[in-house]
């Protein structure tokens, strides 16, 4: 059985923030934030903006393109690391976009490779499992656990959701050829934001004595990186994952029509194609506009090559997406 990409939406705050108002908040400039990492401005959650109605917005776009109905959904992925609730947000996405049949819908945490996981689990769940219609959402609201004091890396996150339909198909259609996914728990010191255990107050029993065990309060710290680290991650494993997934898929590196990374610094965008030999006109990239979206960035830059007609029916495009697990995968896909 095959499976195609047959639709994709996005959605993003209405909050834009740029590298001088950033430079209001801490010691930095709009200079050396593009001059490093290409990002100019980026969109962040504010007043009663939630994760969930921008994954319900970017998904009913993407069900739109498709002419897919909500009721006829098999299965919903939700792509994040910053979840509305703890247990999972993805079945409050599919309440609100009203799927009467109540499919399965679950969360994918992976951080910035969530998407391209989700879009593998995807086919997977087609291939093996007899789904028709998956919905893979990427949403991410980092801006929540960045600390806004530390100029070294509050200058990089943006939030957004994008969606894509995958839905099954004949072999001969198929449209996902190739994958390759890893990760490597040994590199979480770079890049986390881990659960942080409080101290408590002593708590007392019903009878006022002492307890021995008191309740114990946590947290999420604030998110911990070591750029350089994470650059260097980026640089060595993504080409190689790249070629993998074509070499899978028994495809040359010339035959990709788009190079699609997660949009993390464009510095890692341009080494990746360069070290893969893709000249800059084929790659897409949209993070001067919205930053280090996680596992939304792919999707949303998917959606507005599609939406601008850069991207066309029938090219071939590599995604990769790389971070925090550390965790990195390649997917090449026809559109
Ligand atoms: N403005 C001005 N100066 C700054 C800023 C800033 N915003 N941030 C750091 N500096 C200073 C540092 O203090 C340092 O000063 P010093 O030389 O006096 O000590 C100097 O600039 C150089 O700092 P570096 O950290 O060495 O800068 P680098 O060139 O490595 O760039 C950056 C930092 C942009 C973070 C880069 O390392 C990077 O993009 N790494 C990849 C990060 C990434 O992609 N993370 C997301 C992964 S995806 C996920 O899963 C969430």
């Amino acid at each position: 059985k095959g499976c195609k990409l047959v639709g994709c939406g996005s959605a993003v705050p209405t909050l834009q923030i740029s590298n001088d108002d950033l430079s209001k908040m801490v010691d930095t400039s709009d200079e050396w934030i593009s001059v490093r990492t290409g990002i100019r401005r980026r969109r962040v959650l504010s007043g009663r903006d939630n994760l969930i109605a921008l994954g319900v917005d970017a998904s009913r776009k993407a069900l739109e393109m498709a002419n897919v109905d909500p009721d006829d959904l098999d299965l919903i992925l939700m792509c994040t690391s910053t979840p509305e609730d703890l247990f999972g947000s993805a079945p409050q996405i599919q309440k609100q976009l009203g799927c009467k049949a109540n499919p399965l819908a679950y969360d994918i945490t992976a951080a910035c490779s969530g998407f391209v996981l989700g879009l593998i689990s995807a086919a997977c769940h087609i291939r093996g499992g007899g789904f028709r219609n998956v919905l893979v959402i990427g949403a991410d609201a980092l801006s929540r656990y960045v600390d806004w004091t530390d100029r070294g890396s509050c200058i990089l996150f943006g939030d957004a959701a994008g969606a894509v339909l995958v839905q099954a198909c004949d072999t001969e259609e198929d449209g996902l050829f190739g994958f390759d996914l890893h990760s490597d728990g040994s590199g979480q010191r770079h890049l986390n934001a881990s659960i942080k255990e409080h101290e408590t107050n002593t708590a007392l029993d019903s009878n006022g004595s002492v307890l021995d065990f008191p309740p114990r309060k946590s947290s999420y710290s604030f998110i911990q990186m070591n750029g350089k680290e994470v650059f260097r991650f980026a640089v060595r494993c993504v080409p190689q994952s790249i070629e993998s997934a074509l070499q899978k898929a028994g495809l040359p590196a010339s035959s990709i029509d788009w190079l699609l990374l997660h949009q993390a610094n464009q510095r890692i965008i341009d080494a990746v194609a360069a070290r893969l030999e893709v000249p800059s006109e084929r790659v897409i990239s949209n993070l001067a506009n919205y930053g280090n979206t996680s596992a939304a960035s792919i999707p949303l830059a998917l959606d507005e090559a599609v939406r601008s007609g850069k991207v066309k029916a029938g090219q071939t495009i590599a995604a990769a997406g790389f971070g925090a697990g550390l965790t990195w995968g390649s997917a090449i896909i026809r559109w």
